[in-house]
């Protein structure tokens, strides 16, 4: 299979932890004989520093180019506390989810037996957890008109929604729930807000094409204790940006490392792949990111974009193997001496030396 695939490593450790999804992706190239061709471009922070723009334009036409795009992290110290900051490297990123379409982001929680100490929870709680978030992407209060008053003393962030918005990431949740355990939730506050009773009702009302599903409603306050207190309860959750946003960082507490996670986003066209974690300023440049999020972005990349399952369940199983043999970053173990390009390498090794063995 031929295919290009766009590379934006971004910010923070983005650039190093995507190299290693990089040799991964490699290496899936030389065992199965497909042929990736990889054009970089910037983003973020780099991007401005060259640029001036988050989400220069070349960016944009590499991407729209491109039959999937590969993301590292976005995000710089300097810009975090000087909210007078004209550009920020977050708005490259939101730029790019809006212009390439990208309304769904999904976002699985699953555990691992050898991390089953490294979450705070207790480990009977966490054992088996396997759910997926689908958040919406481009709408709510993320995209909605922001500003302040004239003499600057309110401000204000709107949130909208549209039946269109909410149908078209209902179809994907659905769709996922059939291939699950047939059980949407969606979280909302509509208790309080207009936009998430709107959701209810349109939610509700697409359930009815999905006779197999179970849908039911939970609020997000009520979610975000149940996350922690009887994570098994979700298959699918569905919910708007913001909290989406939210949960997503507190769910990846059950994996034991946010550093373990990696999502999609995916809309019309193009489809994202990107670790959840961030840029890790403070990690950045000494080799010590966990690549794991990253390495399995790859590998929902190719089972989501290419449909290549078997080689996406390869990078999986090599980086299981990894974690099995205790080849981990100190994320995971403290006093663990592994370092981020030492994990590439194995799982990179893994998959050209041990397919049928992983794959067995
Ligand atoms: C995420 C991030 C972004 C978001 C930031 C960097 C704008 O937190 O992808 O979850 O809030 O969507
Ligand atoms: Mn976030």
């Amino acid at each position: 299979m031929k295919k290009n695939i766009a590379v934006l490593k971004g910010d923070g450790i983005g650039p190093e932890v995507t190299d290693q999804a990089l040799k991964a992706l490699k290496a899936i190239e030389e065992v199965y004989g497909h042929e990736f061709t990889y054009t970089e471009a910037l983003i973020g922070a780099i991007a401005i520093d060259v640029t001036g723009n988050p989400f220069p334009e070349e960016t944009f036409k590499t991407c729209q180019a491109s039959d999937a795009i590969l993301f590292g992290a976005i995000g710089h110290p300097k810009y975090d506390n000087d909210p007078n900051a004209p550009v920020r490297p977050e708005q490259g990123l939101l730029a790019m989810r809006k212009s390439l379409g990208l309304f769904a982001n999904i976002r699985p929680i699953n555990t691992y037996k050898i991390l089953a100490n490294s979450s705070p929870l207790r480990a009977d709680l966490v054992d088996g957890v396997d759910f997926v978030v689908f958040r919406e992407l481009t709408g709510g209060i993320y995209f909605g008109q922001k500003g302040r008053s004239e003499d600057r003393n309110i401000a204000f962030d709107n949130c909208s929604y549209s039946k269109e918005e909410i149908t078209r990431i209902s179809k994907l949740a659905f769709e996922a729930a059939q291939k699950r355990n047939k059980r949407v939730t969606l979280v909302d506050k509509a208790n309080v807000l207009a936009t998430s009773r709107l959701w209810r009702e349109v939610v509700k009302e697409f359930a009815k094409n999905y006779p197999d599903v179970t849908l039911d409603f939970m609020f997000v306050d009520n979610a975000a204790m149940k996350i922690i207190q009887n994570p098994k309860f979700f298959d699918v959750v569905l919910t708007e940006n913001m909290f989406g946003d939210i949960l997503t960082d507190e769910a990846s507490v059950i994996t034991g490392s946010l550093g373990m996670l990696p999502s999609a986003s995916v809309g019309s066209k193009t489809a994202l792949y990107e670790p959840i974690h961030g840029s890790y300023p403070e990690a950045a440049g000494k080799n010590i990111a966990n690549p794991n999020g990253a390495i399995l972005s790859a590998a929902m990349l190719l089972e989501t974009s290419f449909g290549l399952s078997e080689e996406a369940s390869l990078i999986r199983k090599a980086v299981e193997e990894c974690l099995n043999q205790g080849i981990v970053t100190s994320d995971i173990q403290k006093d663990s001496k592994f370092t981020t390009t030492q994990i590439g390498d194995k799982v990179a090794e893994l998959i050209k030396t041990k397919k049928k063995e992983l794959l067995a």
